[in-house]
């Protein structure tokens, strides 16, 4: 009997251990970052669904929650419960129910769902042949808005927020034949929630990501940053955090290209952290030459694969330096939509920021809320600085404490997903948010937070501004805790006339880079009329030129992200054979049509790039 067999049943012994030794509460903790590099089982496809508004499936009908007091019950849709025998009362029926493409939302998938907040349940069969000694998570890209997850009849947990990931250990409960997932997706909007039941987009329900079985060893690789130190731009530095950590566990990070090979051990916690002085020149990640170094994160039980880019961004005075040199940001908002439905996917992805390169962006404002992991990882490969941002958006209730929980775990789950992607440059906090106390304590809390979390990105918010004898005043008190003072303007729309728009005045007293985070108008693409006539393409071009003279006028002005690239079905753009419940100041329409305002920004954009090189 050889050595290295001896050693091999030793492992597996302590594996099976560890794993039966372990309570729940850590094997079900914590994220998975990366799921591009790890071994997964796409559940993506074809799933029965039942629509539920009085939600029948979960409450009896003197409204006990059957999950909490009857678990096992027949009538609990979670159960898929199939009748004995023809005498026997069920009501429901997953098999024989409709199917519902995941991910997807069901507004576009259904007519009859177009406008339908409420809940509708889901449900994926599967078999799964889990290897001994393996663990295996089920993991969600997103589902909107809240979500409660089951499996063969029993509750893995619930998540709320519309846009970010989450994940559940599902070892001991996964069968190798004959599993059912069932999952209560409940869209309806309100008051407490994040965002508040007020938006201008469209609330499309459904499981609208991507859904994975995610198999790793007992001792996995969890989480890890992996960035150039905060302001020494020849240290990588970071941590790797294992899972099920075993003492003495030895990790080597290697990144081929720049020669570096490191070993690192990790405390009882599973934590490693480390610094690596690179030697040779690294090749900083910019929009002109989007370099992605490959990472390898070799555990004793696996090794990891990642694409990382590595550069600086900071501020000084009111410039914005990438790698040490002032940039302008030439950007676009986008929505996660392509044309008119949820966008998910490396091909939405690349369609979307194809046009965006076509404008001349290097920067894009993923507005409002966290968009997909694909259209990260495309704007990390195509060269585009991204703003992400959570959908604090306009009169979120600021005096709730589960409100602000919610918004904190939204925003954490948010840079624990992105804090390795270089494109991303900005974390934004809010959109629009009114004055108030309760506002200001309630976002100071979220900019704390997110500094614990990641110290090595700028941070903003999408401001409001005042005018004063007829000077537009950008003095929010929260640009104090802010990197970027951005602000929302919508002159010669919501107000202000165009014709002398260029000769306005701005005032602000911030030594920081100035930010435009939305300006624009509506056009119907096609409509065709005197630049004076609201909602046709002569007008919204006149809007654009007259503004971007005003604009390139603002103290500090070192950004702009146009609203928007695309048209976006919004409930509340109801004007008949104009807006027909999409919002028009896309530069581009829903069908994909460019408007002639995406030629003055695309020209603007020529000129600004010669500018700053
Ligand atoms: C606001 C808001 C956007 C909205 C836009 C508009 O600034 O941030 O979400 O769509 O204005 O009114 O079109």
């Amino acid at each position: 009997m050889d050595f290295p067999f001896i050693v091999n049943c030793m492992i597996r012994i302590r594996l099976c251990l560890s794993i039966l030794l372990l309570p729940i509460a850590i094997l079900s903790q914590g994220l998975l970052i990366n799921t591009a590099g790890r071994y997964t089982t796409t559940l993506n496809g074809n799933w029965n669904y039942i629509v539920d508004p009085y939600e029948t499936g979960y409450y009896s009908f003197h409204s006990e929650v059957y999950d909490q007091t009857n678990p096992g019950s027949p009538s609990a849709f979670y159960n898929d419960y199939q009748p004995k025998d023809k005498a026997e009362l069920v009501e429901y029926d997953f098999n024989k129910s409709p199917t519902l493409k995941v991910p997807g939302d069901w507004n576009t998938q259904k007519e009859n769902l177009f406008y339908y907040e409420g809940t509708i349940w889901l449900k994926k069969s599967f078999d799964y042949n889990l290897t001994n000694n393996k663990r295996v998570f089920i993991y969600f890209g997103a589902v909107n808005y809240k979500a409660e997850v089951y499996l063969n009849g029993k509750k893995l947990g619930t998540h709320e927020g519309g846009f970010t990931p989450f994940n559940f250990e599902i070892s001991s409960i996964v069968k190798a034949k004959g599993n059912y997932l069932v999952v209560k997706v409940d869209n309806k909007r309100f008051k407490e929630a994040v965002p508040t039941s007020n938006t201008d987009w469209w609330n499309y329900g459904g499981i609208t990501r991507d859904v994975l079985l995610i198999e790793e060893p007992a001792v996995f690789i969890q989480d890890y940053s992996i960035q150039l130190k905060k302001d020494n731009q020849s240290v990588i530095a970071g941590y790797i955090q294992l899972n099920n950590p075993d003492k003495n566990e030895k990790i080597i990070i290697s990144i081929p290209e720049l020669k570096i090979e490191k070993e690192i051990e990790a405390s009882t916690d599973g934590k490693a952290s480390f610094e690596i002085e690179v030697k040779n020149s690294i090749s900083y990640w910019s929009p002109e030459f989007p370099k992605l170094y490959s990472i390898y994160i070799k555990s004793g039980y696996q090794t990891l694969k990642d694409e990382i880019g590595f550069r600086t961004i900071e501020t000084k005075g009111p410039d914005i330096l990438l790698n040490g040199k002032s940039i302008f940001l030439r950007g676009i908002c986008l929505h996660e939509e392509f044309k008119g439905r949820r966008a998910n996917g490396d091909k939405d992805a690349l369609a979307l920021l194809t046009w965006v390169k076509e404008l001349g962006c290097n920067y894009i404002r993923l507005a409002h809320y966290p968009h997909n992991e694909h259209m990260i990882r495309m704007a990390d490969k195509m060269g585009l600085m991204v703003w992400e941002e959570i959908p604090v958006y306009w009169s979120i209730d600021f005096n709730n404490k589960t409100t602000y929980n919610n918004a904190k775990n939204q925003l954490t789950e948010l840079i624990t997903r992105d804090k390795n992607r270089a494109c991303v440059i900005i974390w934004s906090l809010a959109n629009e948010t009114p004055l108030s106390e309760a506002r200001n304590s309630f976002l100071l809390n979220l900019i704390n937070h997110s500094k614990s979390l990641d110290t090595t990105r700028l941070l903003s918010a999408a401001l409001l501004t005042r005018s004063e004898n007829g000077v537009g005043l950008i003095e929010d008190q929260l640009g104090k805790f802010m990197d970027i003072i951005s602000f929302n303007q919508y002159r010669g729309w919501y107000g202000g006339d165009l014709k002398t728009a260029p000769d306005a005045k701005w005032a602000t007293s911030y030594d920081k880079p100035v930010v435009v985070s939305e300006f624009g108008g509506d056009a119907k693409q096609g409509l065709h009329g005197p630049k004076e006539e609201r909602w046709n393409e002569e007008y919204q071009e006149y809007l654009f030129e007259q503004n971007l003279k005003m604009i390139e006028r603002i103290p500090n002005i070192r950004g702009i992200s146009p609203w928007i690239l695309t048209d976006f079905r919004s409930p509340r753009r109801v004007l008949p054979g104009i807006q027909d419940g999409f919002n028009r100041k896309g530069l581009v329409s829903d069908k994909g049509v460019k408007k002639k305002a995406f030629f003055i920004v695309q020209s603007f954009y020529k000129k600004i790039k010669s500018q700053y090189n």
